[in-house]
């Protein structure tokens, strides 16, 4: 388990163990590849973060995973793999969500992308990302490095 800060100084849990807060949580985050590239999306008010956001009702959270990837990119998931999960004490309440790692089949065009502008592919994220105003407050803290860090020990 590591604990950290996040960028709002709000208190952060992140566990590599299967679903270690909540066998049902409400919110999903998927780190997304794409023809060796990384695929984000930026969400009109936070900026460039990976595609994620909330489990509806009878909806699981893999099921979530796909269609907020779909949602905010066009992507179609070709394979999904739980990540880890972490736990945020927010001003708002607690936020418990799962990390997926992503291998995108297509990126097909969208007429609408929901709360985003769409899908945006990096070679390589810039260093110092938390000075960087152009990315989301989600990309700011030690979730991001850790879980990119996993990802490649299991590759
Ligand atoms: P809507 O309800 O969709 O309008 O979004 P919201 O931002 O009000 O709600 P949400 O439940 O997504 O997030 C509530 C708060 O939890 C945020 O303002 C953040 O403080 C925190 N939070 C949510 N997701 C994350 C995350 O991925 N990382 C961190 N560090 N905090 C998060």
């Amino acid at each position: 388990m590591k604990t950290f800060y996040d960028f709002y100084q709000n208190p952060v849990q992140l566990s590599f163990d299967d679903h270690p807060f909540s066998k049902d949580p409400k919110h999903v985050w998927i780190i997304c590849r794409y023809k060796g590239q990384w695929l984000l999306t930026k969400h009109k008010d936070r900026g460039l973060e990976f595609p994620g956001g909330k489990v509806e009702s009878g909806e699981t959270a893999e099921e979530a995973a796909i269609r907020e990837v779909k949602e905010e990119t066009g992507a179609d998931v070709e394979e999904l793999r739980y990540i880890g999960q972490y736990h945020v004490e927010g001003k708002g309440g607690t936020v418990i969500k799962n990390v997926y790692f992503a291998e995108i089949a297509e990126l097909v065009e969208q007429d609408h992308y929901f709360e985003t502008d769409g899908p945006v592919l990096f070679s390589h994220l810039p260093k110092g990302l938390a000075n960087n105003n152009r990315f989301s407050f989600m990309m700011k803290d030690e979730v991001l490095p850790l879980c990119m860090e996993r990802i490649e020990q299991h590759n």
